[in-house]
């Protein structure tokens, strides 16, 4: 029997929405097919984007979208993608397919999709190939709402207004595909970029940090898994003779970190895998927790405060590609193991609310850890989207302080993982949401739960389980989905429940 404690009275950081946030790229079939089919498409769309997608999108709440990429965003010039599409150049795009890209979605088409999901705006500039006076201009034409001639082009271009940029990226992965740089040098690039990223509607005095929503907050590039001399090296840059700024002229320092089972050359089968190579898989993810304490170490010497947030903008599972389809798309199916990774990393994120602000799953549809996947007009939830769909409770609720009692689990001492992960929180309704994951493969667990400074009346559960393997196809979309769970019974302490293998599973407590 686990033993689980939940402290109802103790709420510590607030759960950012953006924390349940996405990230499409212009790589393989995410933009286009998967999101924009275009105007004249068959497939039912309202200006160019999916309905169907659309659609989906908006029941998991997709909090933060982040675009164009990726390594594309360091060879992205977007003045390429306005104005009358006919006109608009062609190009190839050399990291992702070699296929030519038609800059048919560009800034106008990325903000309609957003209008469309009413999420919030994350735009990464190109700091690898670009010029200062090219991001300078984008986040004009993006915000300006006075007289320039970025604001007069994108009149030009139908869009009266300015519109809202919640964040932009200052660069992409510049350690590699974004320039090949040393931290320092890059440290200094991001310095001057940034000079450029001007705030036009940030009322004066007000501060410049992450939770400041009139700003748009930038995010430099941080480091890749646990390159620490990189997060030590940018830091130490930025907050160099920065006295007047606490938290170094960066709202965010991004993160990247990939599950690869296996070694990048042969990373392992999406749908074929046996238990040791989901053990593996798992405890691969669930390394993001020593990751977030390594990184948060480091930023908590520059930035005691916490002013500038962990920004985990790509993280997802990256097996080999399905087979027959182009090896530069990415195109991955994606298993009730993927909803496991997505279940406890998405723990882990909300347990870390203080530092970590947002994160991105990589990709949104039909590349890496999608959420859906879509051929021609069809579409499937992947098990992921349903996790997402669960887990969507905890945004912009509290984090409660809790503690699990969990055994070591799996088949190889290198690879070893708790069998049970878990986190709860508190709405402003006074709902509590607790989400648990059984990362084991084949047995269910005993929990109790002791809950402390709260009744419960009434428990709502939901469930999503299978086979390790399990996952949905164009013709049988609904082999993984979630169900109604009626095991959790309300006891003297709190409550109690059996928790079945491979399943991730949410609580509502009223
Ligand atoms: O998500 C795919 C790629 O992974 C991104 O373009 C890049 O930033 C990362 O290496």
């Amino acid at each position: 029997m686990s033993n689980y404690f939940i402290n109802a009275k103790v709420k510590k950081s607030r759960i950012n929405k953006e924390i349940y946030g996405h990230f499409s790229e212009h790589l393989g079939r995410c933009i286009y097919e998967g999101i924009y089919v275009g105007e004249n498409s068959e497939i039912p769309n309202v200006n160019g984007m999916r309905t169907d997608v659309v659609e989906a999108l908006k029941e998991i709440r997709v909090p933060v979208l982040r675009w164009p990429g990726g390594c594309f965003a360091d060879e992205y010039h977007w003045k390429d993608g306005i104005g009358p599409k006919e006109s608009r150049k062609k190009m190839i795009n050399t990291h992702w397919g070699g296929v030519i890209e038609d800059n048919s979605f560009g800034t106008h088409e990325y903000m309609e999709l957003c209008r469309q999901l009413g999420c919030e705006t994350y735009v990464n500039g190109n700091l690898g190939s670009g010029t200062v006076q090219e991001m300078s201009e984008w986040v004009e034409y993006m915000t300006f709402s006075g007289l320039s001639p970025m604001t007069e082009q994108r009149k030009a271009n139908g869009h009266e207004e300015p519109w809202k940029l919640n964040f932009f990226g200052v660069g992409n992965e510049n350690w590699g595909c974004g320039g090949n740089m040393t931290p320092e040098f890059y440290g200094n690039e991001y310095r001057r970029y940034q000079t450029y990223v001007r705030q036009y509607n940030l009322p004066e005095g007000e501060e410049k940090c992450f939770d400041n929503k009139n700003m748009v907050r930038r995010i430099a590039c941080g480091p890749n898994t646990g390159d620490t001399e990189w997060t030590e090296g940018v830091l130490k840059t930025l907050f160099r003779h920065c006295e007047e700024s606490l938290h170094g002229n960066a709202e965010g320092l991004s993160l990247h970190y990939y599950t690869v089972p296996g070694v990048w050359s042969h990373k392992g089968s999406a749908t074929e895998f046996d238990t040791k190579e989901y053990y593996r898989t798992l405890c691969k993810a669930h390394y993001m927790e020593e990751l977030i304490r390594m990184h948060s170490a480091i930023m908590d010497h520059y930035d005691p405060q916490k002013k500038l947030g962990l920004v985990v903008d790509e993280w997802g599972t990256w097996y080999d590609v399905e087979p027959g389809t182009n090896p530069g798309f990415l195109y991955q199916q994606n298993t009730m193991r993927d909803a496991l990774v997505a279940g406890l990393t998405l723990n882990i994120f909300n347990k870390h609310t203080d530092r970590v602000k947002m994160a991105n799953i990589a990709q949104m549809v039909n590349v890496l850890q999608s959420v859906l996947l879509t051929e021609g007009p069809r579409m499937v939830k992947t098990p992921t989207w349903h996790v997402f769909n669960l887990y969507k409770t905890h945004q912009e609720a509290d984090l409660l302080d809790s503690y699990l009692e969990t055994e070591c689990i799996g088949e190889e001492d290198e690879y070893q993982i708790p069998n049970l992960t878990e986190s709860a929180s508190i709405g402003q309704d006074g709902k509590i949401h607790i989400t648990m994951t059984n990362l084991s493969p084949d047995k269910s667990y005993p929990v109790n739960v002791v809950l402390t400074g709260c009744k419960p009346e009434k428990v709502n559960a939901c469930i999503l389980t299978e086979a390790m393997g399990a996952y949905n196809t164009f013709d049988e979309p609904e082999n993984v989905k979630t169900c109604a769970f009626d095991g959790v019974e309300i006891t003297e302490e709190g409550l109690k429940f059996d928790i079945p293998s491979c399943s991730v599973l949410l609580i509502e407590v009223a």
